[in-house]
């Protein structure tokens, strides 16, 4: 599996697909550059999200609110006192990290080791793997699975505690090293803020300091009143946006999991106060149906429910996915109540009410918030799409099986030679699709090394023209997934594309 994922990695760079950031200058860590087939992809994934929203939804309406936002925002959200990680340093190394990946890395070594003792269990005494575990006969799975059981809960407590001196002694009674200078010797832990900052104005007449955004989120509850008077909007209504997101996260790994700057589809939903649980049940069923329509594969998503909510939830869930390093969040799913709206309320001292005409009162409206990350979706999508398979003739092809409408080309028209008149004809296919799909023309090297390129691409259609084309106007299509090749009339293509690739 790791190995599946450094092979993803360097095949997103080697087709264009995403780049480090500031390459040349040796990378700037955390941060990606999308390269010209990753901004198609990732342009059809806020496609699809925006038109699910947006155009499937009379109630919800979308908006771009900016970057920059007051200051006040952040301490009205919690994130100026809240939004932490806890942060410990290796005197060492003078590496630093977050205290509670620590620990859990440190569980994910438990469970390998239960894991591998469980299977050697199994095997001695002729169980299967789940058996095994389940009777836990042998005394050295027993002895793990209640050494993890410890540091699990101690762990959960000390979190849900907030408490840092505790989450260091658990660092030290379980010897936990420094993966880079092998030693125990740690600092005391901090918390650290997740906010970039800059300064906005120049200094002279008193430069503001501001944030950059860690969520859009915010940008949608101080719009809600404008959006609502504006577009008229009763509840229950909604309001989407897609936009960049920044965090300094201090664990920059798993490529484009974990990103400093990246981008969410966020959508805030206003209820009425009372009805949020069972909006929230709608939304968690809208939005796990959406991602299976995919067809990713259903098996590959799960929900997570929280226990430890975040201050401004009462109710909240993950969509996570099956990514090559185990099940990941990729979409958060939070009934948010009426805090953020009744904490704008109290620090702008602005009333955000709304009058609901059914029930002749007013009140502070509830949200659901359904929150995802394109990025973690392109990696979702890129890690079940990427496929290495054993052709027939015992060559071997890399094929990135993308859902047709996500894929960056819909089609590649290759002539089968360079002369003839064949490259004139294809232009012509192209010239004629070209306003409803995007193409690609490729005349160089043979038939069957185009086709691995639109392959490792993901193209899902490769039309050829042969001489027989100028006679009979027609084509082969190629079919990505199965190879399979048909003969059509070029008049056809737009109708059979057109079926496979929209929405
Ligand atoms: N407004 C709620 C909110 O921001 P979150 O769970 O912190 O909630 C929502 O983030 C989604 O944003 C996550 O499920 C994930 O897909 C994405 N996300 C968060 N941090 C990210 C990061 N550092 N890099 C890439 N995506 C991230």
């Amino acid at each position: 599996q790791e190995d599946v994922f450094k092979k993803l990695v360097s095949h997103c760079k080697e087709y264009g697909f995403v780049f480090p950031s500031s390459e040349i200058y040796d990378g700037l860590a955390a941060v990606y550059d999308y390269g010209q087939m990753g901004v198609e992809l990732k342009n059809n994934i806020k496609k699809y999200w925006w038109d699910s929203m947006v155009l499937l939804h009379e109630n919800i309406v979308g908006i771009d609110s900016a970057i920059f936002m007051h200051p006040t925002i952040w301490k009205a959200s919690g994130h100026v006192d809240a939004f932490n990680d806890p942060l410990i340093d290796n005197k060492d190394s003078k590496k630093r990290y977050r205290a509670d990946v620590l620990i859990e890395d440190q569980l994910a070594k438990m469970d390998e080791k239960i894991e591998k003792e469980v299977e050697k269990a199994a095997k001695r005494f002729g169980e299967s793997f789940d058996e095994a575990l389940f009777r836990q006969t042998n005394p050295r799975v027993q002895e793990h699975v209640a050494k993890r059981e410890e540091l699990h809960s101690r762990f959960a407590k000390a979190m849900n505690d907030n408490n840092l001196e505790e989450l260091r002694q658990i660092i030290l009674d379980y010897e936990i090293v420094c993966p880079i200078s092998g030693t125990k010797n740690w600092t005391d832990v901090r918390q650290f803020n997740l906010m970039f900052s800059t300064e906005m104005g120049s200094t002279s007449d008193g430069a503001m300091k501001v944030y950059l955004r860690p969520e859009t989120a915010q940008g949608i509850f101080v719009n809600y009143l404008n959006v609502q008077k504006t577009g008229r909007m009763r509840i229950p209504f909604g309001i989407a946006q897609i936009g960049k997101a920044f965090r300094n996260e201090i664990v920059a790994r798993q490529f484009i999991f974990r990103m400093r700057e990246f981008e969410q589809m966020e959508m805030q939903f206003f209820v009425r106060p009372g009805q949020e649980l069972e909006w929230f049940k709608t939304w968690k069923e809208i939005r796990l149906k959406w991602h299976k329509a995919l067809g990713l594969g259903d098996h590959k998503y799960r929900f997570h429910d929280h226990d430890k909510l975040a201050h401004y939830a009462n109710a909240a869930t993950d969509i996570e996915f099956e990514m090559p390093f185990g099940f990941k969040e990729v979409e958060g799913i939070h009934s948010r109540t009426n805090f953020d709206l009744g904490s704008h309320e109290k620090y702008s001292g602005k009333k955000l009410q709304y009058f609901d005409p059914e029930l002749n009162e007013s009140y502070t409206p509830y949200v659901i918030e359904t929150s995802i990350g394109v990025d973690r979706m392109f990696l979702s999508i890129m890690a079940a799409a990427y496929c290495e398979e054993k052709l027939e003739n015992g060559e071997s092809r890399v094929v990135l099986k993308l859902p047709a409408p996500l894929a960056p080309v819909k089609l590649a028209v290759l002539p089968l030679v360079k002369k003839d008149g064949l490259p004139e004809k294809a232009r012509e296919i192209i010239d004629t699709l070209k306003f409803d799909f995007k193409c690609q023309y490729d005349e160089k090297d043979s038939i069957g090394k185009r086709y691995r390129r639109q392959d490792a691409i993901g193209t899902p259609f490769c039309v050829t023209v042969d001489h027989d084309s100028l006679q009979d106007n027609m084509v082969t299509i190629r079919h990505r997934d199965t190879m399979e090749q048909q003969r059509v009339p070029i008049d056809q293509l737009a109708q059979i594309i057109g079926e496979q690739v929209s929405l």
